[in-house]
C-alpha cells in the first residue's frame, strides 16, 4: 500500500528516489511523484500511471537536488490521478509531503481547516494532514518537528510519512505508526524507505523505526525521538539480503522467477530445522514455548488472502496430528466481532509481508485479551514478527510479485513442521509416522524440482482456457485449501471469475454452473478422499464440464475422466498441498501472461495492505 522512498546526502537524490521506487512499485503502481529540494528551491513533479510514466516525464526537467522524497500510490482517498498523487504541497507552498496509510479522521480536521481558510487542490487525506501540520507551525511559531508531534496527537489511522521544508534544505522529517519505514546508514548519507529493497546496494545498516517514533534525517545525523519529545537510540541492524534477491534474474517477470525459486526457498525453510537422518526438528520458537503450544487449549490462526488459506491447511494438519481444536480467521472479521479470548489460546498469525493491517490490528487485540501469538512471517523485522511473542520464519526470501508463491510453499512448510514439533512433545504422534513425514517434508525440494520441469504443459493448458469467463475450482481435505488458493491466483493475475469450493460441496449450489464452457480444476491427488473425488469428476464430466486434474503419478482413473490432466509425484497426504499448488501458480501465470496481463502489477492490488 503505497511505496516510500527519501533520500539526503552528496549523492543526485532523483535518480537514488527513481530507483527505489521502481523497486517498491509493487506496493502500488496507480501514480507516483517526487518533491526534490535545491537549496531552498522545492520542486514536485507527480504523474498518473506507473514509475516509468514519472520517468518519461520528467526528462528534460530540473531534477538537480542532494535531498529528496518520493511516493509510489495505491489509492485509497481519491481516484488514481495526478493531481491526487503524492507528494503533495501545503498551502504556503513551503512543505511537502509523502504519506503511506490513512487517516481515519481526516473529514473532521478538514472541516476545521476549511474554516480557518484552507482549501484542498486534492481528495487525499494526506493533503488535509499536511496543511494541518502547516496550520500548527504557522499558528504556534514553532518548528515543522514540533508542529509534526502536536499534528500526530490528534490523527487518528495509520500512516508513514516523510516531509521536507523549504527552509530546511538537509533534513527529512519521518514518522510512522501502522505503515513500515526502515532507515538506511550510509557515510554522510541516509536513505528512507518503505522496506530494505531501494536501500540495499548501498548500505547494509538499517534502522527500523517503530510505531510512534519520529526521525529526524539529516546527511550525517540521525535522531530519533518518540511523540512526547524524547530522544530514541536508534538501534542498528546488519540486512541479510543479496542485491539478487530482489531483481528478476533472466525471468520475464518476478513471479516467474518466484515460482522456481521453490526447491531453494522450501529447502532454506528447512536448512537447519529438519534433519530426517537424525528424526529432529529444531525451532527454538517452538521449542521454548513448548508446553504453551502443546497445552493450549485451542489455537486460532489468523491471517488474510494467501496466508489465510495456509492456515487452512495447518488447521487440518494440527488437528489431525497435535489433536488440539483449530479455527481459523479471517483477521479482518476477528477484529471486528467481538471474539472470545481466553489466556490458554494460541494465535498464530500468519503474513508474507507482515505489515497487512488487518492482520496487525487483529493481534494487538488478542495480546490486549491475553493470547500467546506465534508469529509464522516471511519479511524479517517486520511488524507482525516484532509483535509476536515467538514464532519461526519462512525464510522464503524478498517475495515481489504481488500474487504470492513462494511465501505460501514457505508458511505451509514452517507450519507442517510446528505440528509434528508439537505432536512428537506431545505424545499425539507415533514415532513411525512422524519419521515418515519428516521424510516426505524432506523429499519436497526435489519433487517440486520435478513439477517445475514440466511446466511447459501448463503453459498449454493456460493456452486453452485463457478466454473462459469462469473456472471451478474443486478440491478435498488437505486439498480444498488449495482449491481456494488456485481460484485466488487466476482472479488476481487473469482478472477470470473463479471460485474454489470443497469438491462435495460443489453439488449444493456451484453445481448449475456447469456446462460444456466452464473450465473445473480438480486437485485430484491419490489421498484417502481420491475414491470420492473421482465421483465428484463423474458427476461434472455428465454435465460436459472440462475437466482439468492435478493428479499423482500413476493414476489411470484420472486421467480418463479429464480433458487435461497433470501429474506430479507421490506424496503423503499432509505434505501434498505443498506440491499441487506449485501447478495452479503456474497455470494462472500462463493464464495472465497469455491475456497480455502485467502479471507482477495486476490491476487494484498491492503486495502489502497496509490499511484496513
Ligand atoms: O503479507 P500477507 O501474507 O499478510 O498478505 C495477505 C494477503 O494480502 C495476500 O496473501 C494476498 O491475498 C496476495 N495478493 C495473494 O496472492
Amino acid at each position: 500500500m503505497c511505496g516510500i522512498v527519501g533520500y539526503t546526502g552528496p549523492k543526485q537524490a532523483y535518480p537514488v528516489i527513481l530507483k527505489g521506487l521502481k523497486r517498491l512499485e509493487y506496493r502500488g503502481y496507480d501514480s507516483s511523484g517526487v518533491a526534490l529540494l535545491n537549496n531552498s528551491s522545492l520542486n514536485v513533479y507527480k504523474k498518473k500511471g506507473k514509475v516509468a510514466e514519472l520517468e518519461e516525464f520528467l526528462i528534460g526537467k530540473n531534477v538537480e537536488a542532494n535531498i529528496g522524497i518520493g511516493h509510489t500510490r495505491w489509492a485509497t482517498h481519491g481516484e488514481p490521478s495526478d493531481r491526487n498523487a503524492h507528494p503533495h504541497t501545503s498551502a504556503n507552498g513551503k512543505l511537502a509531503m509523502i504519506h503511506n496509510g490513512i487517516i481515519e479522521n481526516y473529514a473532521q480536521i478538514k472541516t476545521e481547516l476549511v474554516k480557518n481558510g484552507y482549501s484542498f487542490t486534492s481528495d487525499t487525506d494526506t493533503e488535509v494532514l499536511l496543511n494541518f501540520i502547516e496550520y500548527i507551525q504557522t499558528n504556534n511559531s514553532c518548528s515543522l518537528e514540533e508542529a509534526l508531534r502536536i499534528a500526530l496527537k490528534r490523527v487518528t489511522g495509520a500512516y508513514c510519512i516523510l516531509l521536507i521544508e523549504a527552509a530546511s534544505p538537509d533534513t527529512i522529517i519521518a514518522a510512522r505508526k501502522g505503515s513500515p519505514l526502515v532507515i538506511g546508514i550510509g557515510k554522510g548519507e541516509h536513505f528512507l524507505a518503505s522496506d530494505a529493497s531501494p536501500i540495499i546496494e548501498y548500505t547494509k545498516e538499517v534502522v527500523y523505526v517503530n510505531d510512534y517514533e519520529l526521525a529526524i534525517v539529516k546527511p550525517d545525523e540521525l535522531i530519533l525521538k518518540n511523540l512526547g519529545n524524547e530522544t530514541i537510540t536508534p538501534y542498528v541492524t546488519k540486512l541479510d539480503m543479496e542485491l539478487s534477491a530482489i531483481e528478476k534474474g533472466g525471468y520475464d517477470h518476478f513471479m516467474l522467477k518466484e515460482i522456481f525459486e521453490q526447491p531453494s526457498t522450501i529447502y532454506d525453510c528447512l536448512r537447519g530445522r529438519l534433519d530426517a537422518a537424525a528424526g529432529t526438528i529444531t525451532m527454538a520458537g517452538v521449542q521454548l514455548n513448548i508446553e504453551q503450544l502443546k497445552n493450549a487449549n485451542r489455537i486460532m490462526i489468523l491471517a488474510c488472502g494467501t496466508s489465510w488459506h495456509a492456515g487452512l491447511v495447518a488447521e487440518y494438519i494440527i488437528e489431525e496430528l497435535c489433536r488440539i481444536p483449530v479455527e481459523v480467521e479471517y483477521a479482518s472479521e476477528f477484529r471486528y466481532r467481538n471474539p472470545i479470548v481466553n489466556p490458554g489460546d494460541v494465535i498464530i498469525a500468519i503474513s508474507q509481508s507482515g505489515e497487512t493491517a488487518d492482520t496487525l490490528v487483529a493481534l494487538n487485540k488478542a495480546k490486549e485479551d491475553g493470547a500467546f501469538i506465534f508469529g509464522v512471517v516471511n519479511a524479517v523485522g517486520s511488524s507482525i514478527a516484532r509483535i509476536s511473542h515467538a514464532g519461526a520464519y519462512t525464510h522464503a526470501g524478498p517475495e515481489i510479485g504481488v500474487a504470492s508463491t513462494k511465501a505460501f510453499t514457505g508458511q505451509l512448510a514452517v507450519l507442517m513442521m510446528v505440528a509434528l514439533k508439537i505432536a512428537i512433545e506431545k505424545g499425539t504422534i507415533t514415532q513411525e509416522r512422524y519419521t515418515h513425514l519428516l521424510n516426505e517434508l524432506n523429499d519436497v525440494p526435489e519433487k517440486v524440482d520435478a513439477i517445475l520441469k514440466n511446466s511447459e504443459e501448463l503453459k498449454t493448458i493456460a493456452e486453452a482456457y485463457k478466454d473462459a469467463s469462469d473456472f471451478l475450482f474443486l478440491g478435498r481435505g488437505y486439498n480444498f485449501p488449495i482449491a481456494l488458493e488456485g481460484a485466488l491466483k487466476l482472479k488476481e493475475i487473469s482478472y477470470i471469475h473463479a471460485e474454489g469450493y470443497p469438491a462435495a460441496e460443489m453439488k449444493h449450489g456451484p453445481i448449475a454452473l456447469v456446462d460444456e464452457n466452464l473450465p473445473v480444476v480438480f486437485v485430484a491427488t491419490k489421498d484417502s478422499y481420491h475414491e470420492k473425488i473421482v465421483s465428484n469428476m463423474q458427476e461434472i464430466k455428465a454435465r460436459r464440464g472440462k475437466i482439468i486434474s492435478i493428479i499423482t503419478d500413476g493414476d489411470t482413473i484420472s486421467p480418463e475422466l479429464s480433458n487435461h490432466y497433470f501429474s506430479i509425484p507421490t506424496a503423503d497426504e499432509l505434505i501434498a498441498p505443498i506440491l499441487t499448488v506449485i501447478p495452479l501458480q503456474l497455470l494462472s501465470y500462463y493464464t495472465g501472461v497469455a491475456k497480455g496481463i502485467d502479471v507482477d502489477k495486476p490491476r487494484n492490488l498491492a503486495k502489502s495492505v497496509t490499511v484496513e
